[in-house]
């Protein structure tokens, strides 16, 4: 079994159902579920079953088409008031990874360049087209990612990634860990990947480390607390993260611990890389300030994947599930246009990026 042959997220033969890969189970079990209701879709995403800034727009496409085809009418007025209603539904379900506002955003878009040229049926049809286009394009995206951070590699490498945007991130290959892929389909066997096991919802350890390895990569998985020693024994020549979102001027948000790997990787002079498609980068906000960081529950430190409670009754807990990394401490930004390099406001409009 390798990693690749997954789906995220994707439709039913019948179209009327999005399947998706619960990574809640990950590594021991490999489970599909089929979901179609509002609740179910919002759940999955809320829960971290379908996650990864892009595997979460598919998600999100994919999602409001199998909910609003369900509406039986032929009004055009109606069905435009109940996709905009799912549609802000599903976008309460996580508030720092763009995609999923940039996805259901382009979603509505066919809505209203459409709406008084379609019928409801063929409008149902289209919005299946475009969610068809939203992943079909983040293959293609996520494939150059990974031919430009490719370009970045030595044989013999070690590369430290935190979190996981692999192919279980994407619709397929991933950000950070596509140039890994690329690698691979080069013949290349000797690269290192070390893996931070990621607290606390250990993506590291259950998604990442189990990508790589299916892969056949050489893969260690490491404490997020081992990374200055692993950095400081030299093991480590590159880092890759993925990102939930970029701002303007190359601030970004990604899994909480990314900043901290990033100062680390400057302390020791190891060059530090975000992996993103452009559909990430956020040229609304000025800088990371500005990005909405999700605050998650209490027990997913002190209770869970315990046998037992580790934390004592009552004690606060603070679990903010992203941290903002400063543009400064950023090498490069790998995008599907090309590498940015600072000032990353400047490499952006150059790359045609928000226009
Ligand atoms: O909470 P998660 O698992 O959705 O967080 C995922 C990350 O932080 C990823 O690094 C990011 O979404 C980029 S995925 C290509």
């Amino acid at each position: 079994m390798n990693a690749l042959s997954l789906e995220t997220a994707i439709l039913s033969n019948d179209r009327n159902k999005l399947i998706i890969l619960d990574q809640t189970l990950l590594p021991n079990e490999v489970k599909y579920l089929e979901l179609s209701t509002p609740e179910s879709i919002w759940e999955a995403i809320y829960k971290l079953r379908v996650r990864g800034a892009p595997a979460i727009g598919v998600a999100a496409a994919y999602g409001i088409y199998v909910i609003t085809k369900q509406l039986q009418t032929e009004s055009m007025e109606e069905f435009a008031a109940y996709f905009r209603k799912e549609k802000e539904y599903l976008d309460s379900s996580r508030p720092t990874a763009v995609n999923l506002s940039w996805a259901l955003n382009r979603m509505e878009k066919v809505l209203d360049e459409n709406l008084s040229r379609l019928s409801v049926p063929q409008m149902k049809d289209r919005l299946g087209e475009e969610a068809d286009a939203i992943r079909e394009e983040d293959i293609a995206i996520s494939r150059n990612i990974g031919k430009y951070g490719f370009g970045l590699l030595h044989h013999g490498d070690g590369i430290l990634t935190h979190c996981n945007a692999g192919t279980l991130a994407t619709a397929k290959y991933g950000t950070a860990l596509a140039p890994i892929y690329v690698a691979l389909e080069n013949g290349w066997k000797d690269l290192r990947v070390y893996c931070d096991e990621t607290r606390p919802l250990l993506q590291g350890a259950r998604l990442s480390a189990f990508e790589m390895q299916t892969a056949g990569v050489d893969t260690t998985l490491i404490c997020d607390n081992m990374a200055s020693i692993t950095m400081k024994r030299g093991l480590i020549n590159i880092v890759f993260v993925g990102a939930d979102r970029v701002a303007a001027n190359g601030d970004f948000a990604n899994k909480i611990g990314t900043s901290g790997v990033a100062i680390l990787a400057r302390y020791y002079g190891i060059p530090f890389y975000v992996a993103a498609p452009t559909s990430t980068i956020d040229m609304s906000l000025a800088s990371g300030d500005l990005i909405p960081i999700e605050e998650r529950k209490p027990e997913e430190v002190t209770e869970m994947w315990y046998a037992h409670r580790m934390a004592p009754e009552g004690v606060k807990v603070c679990n903010p599930a992203f941290d903002v990394t400063d543009h400064s401490l950023v090498t490069g930004i790998i995008t599907d246009k090309g590498i940015a390099y600072p000032p990353f406001d400047k490499a952006f409009e150059a790359m045609g990026i928000g226009k």
